[in-house]
């Protein structure tokens, strides 16, 4: 099992930059296999999570290279075959599988993905779509067969009952192939799901209206790819490290950013009293003083992201007052909270979902175990604030989403090791 140590209360300084989006990335990769011809991306976060996503490609003989950011996948071989539940199971994006193998071969069998455990997370807006297509879903032994008859799929109007990345996604890759026109209404308008459909419009495909919270496909027979798709900057990283600067940095400029992307979280920032300096692609956080508490409440793009909430609990504990959270999106991602009161952090789960983080004036090194990604992040940035040594096990759960942490961290002065570490790759 991996493990972080860091030795905190070492102060950061200088730069770090972002790389390509997780969140893009984990549904690009399964976008490729609708192609007819080899796709490229560029920016491509060397994080476990593409790593194991490579291997459910090469499942289906569907062969990837991975070097220096740059991912190379061919899937004109491509074959329909079972899929290996290990990968399927690490991550939950494997999903998108679903909507991708259905846009391809208008049949889809996929076992239930695993990913972060932050509460219940059902695919009932998925298996919807799916339907609403012209699709057979059912499911047996933790796993969901999707079919379709003779006539394949067919556009459809289609107003999903709740806002969800992951269903209009996948509901992008299952129609964008299918006959006629499909409308996806009330759907999520993240910057991920644009990046999804520059990537399918350049390969031919016909996605309008991404980022709003209506999107029109007409389906077209074939994709082919002529350009590199370059990935957007991950905005869950730059908040990540923007945090962390906010806590314990003398100076730091974090690179490659879409500022646009991280306004609500920005401006709860500049609320606290953190006098950030937002230009075109990068943000500088000079060295706080006095921070105020703030009151948070997560919610869709562009609402405050729930994948940031759990990061930003350890500066709250700096600010002088009581802060509050309420996750709207996951109230159950609060697997952190009993982690960071073994450190001396004052955060409580109290009733109606509502999180309450007081000034804690001193954190103090510790083990603990970092449940899922983000809840790994937050203990990250504790152990940077806190005395002493910190020990975060479980830390595999970082790695999938955070290129090259350590690194990163050690570059900005920080004293971070990793043990029994199991990189991606660069080519499974
Ligand atoms: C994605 C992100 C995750 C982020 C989340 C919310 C990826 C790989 N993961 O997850 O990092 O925290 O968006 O921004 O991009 N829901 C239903 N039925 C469904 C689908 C969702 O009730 O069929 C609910 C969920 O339980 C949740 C809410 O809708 O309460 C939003 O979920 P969704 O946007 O689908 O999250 P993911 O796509 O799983």
């Amino acid at each position: 099992m991996t493990k972080i140590l860091i030795n905190g209360g070492k102060r950061l300084h200088g730069e770090v930059t972002i790389g390509g989006a997780k969140n893009s990335t984990v549904a690009l990769i399964p976008a490729s296999i609708l192609a007819e011809t080899p796709v490229r991306f560029d920016t491509v976060p060397a994080i476990l999570d593409v790593k194991n996503l490579q291997l459910i490609l090469r499942s289906m003989n569907v062969f990837s290279t991975f070097e220096n950011g740059f991912l190379e996948i061919d899937p004109t071989h491509i074959i329909e075959a079972p899929l290996p539940k290990n990968a399927i199971k690490s991550l939950r994006a494997s999903y998108y599988f679903m909507g991708a193998l259905l846009g391809k071969f208008g049949k889809a069998t996929v076992t239930f993905p695993g990913g972060d455990n932050i509460g219940p997370r059902p695919i009932d807006q998925h298996i919807k779509g799916f339907k609403a297509l012209g699709a057979s879903v059912c499911e047996e032994n933790d796993t969901i067969y999707i079919t379709t008859g003779p006539q394949g799929l067919h556009g459809a109007e289609i107003f999903f009952d709740k806002v969800s990345v992951g269903a209009t996604m996948n509901l992008i890759m299952a129609s964008v192939r299918a006959k006629g026109l499909t409308i996806l209404e009330n759907v999520a308008r993240e910057p991920e799901i644009i990046d999804l459909a520059t990537f399918l419009n350049n390969m031919g495909a016909n996605v309008r209206g991404a980022g709003t919270d209506t999107i029109r496909i007409s389906g077209v027979p074939v994709l082919r790819s002529s350009a590199v798709h370059t990935i957007i900057p991950d905005r869950i990283e730059a908040g990540t490290y923007i945090t962390a600067a906010a806590a314990m940095g003398d100076g730091v400029t974090v690179k490659n950013v879409i500022p646009e992307h991280l306004e609500s979280f920005t401006s709860k920032l500049i609320e606290m009293g953190v006098r950030l300096r937002i230009s075109e692609d990068e943000i500088y956080v000079p060295a706080t003083g006095h921070l105020k508490p703030v009151t948070i409440t997560t919610a869709p793009f562009p609402g405050f992201a729930t994948d940031l909430q759990q990061p930003i609990s350890p500066l709250l504990m700096k600010a002088e007052g009581v802060s509050t959270i309420i996750d709207t999106i996951y109230p159950q991602r609060i697997r952190h909270i009993v982690e960071l009161r073994r450190m001396g952090g004052d955060i409580s789960s109290l009733e109606g979902g509502l999180i309450q983080v007081n000034e804690s004036p001193r954190l103090v090194g510790a083990d603990v175990q970092a449940a899922e990604i983000r809840a790994g992040a937050a203990l990250i940035i504790a152990g940077l604030m806190a005395d002493g040594q910190t020990i975060i096990d479980h830390a595999d759960h970082i790695l999938r989403g955070y290129e090259q942490i350590q690194q990163k961290l050690t570059d900005l002065g920080a004293s971070v090791a990793i043990l029994d570490v199991d990189l991606p790759s660069l080519t499974p």
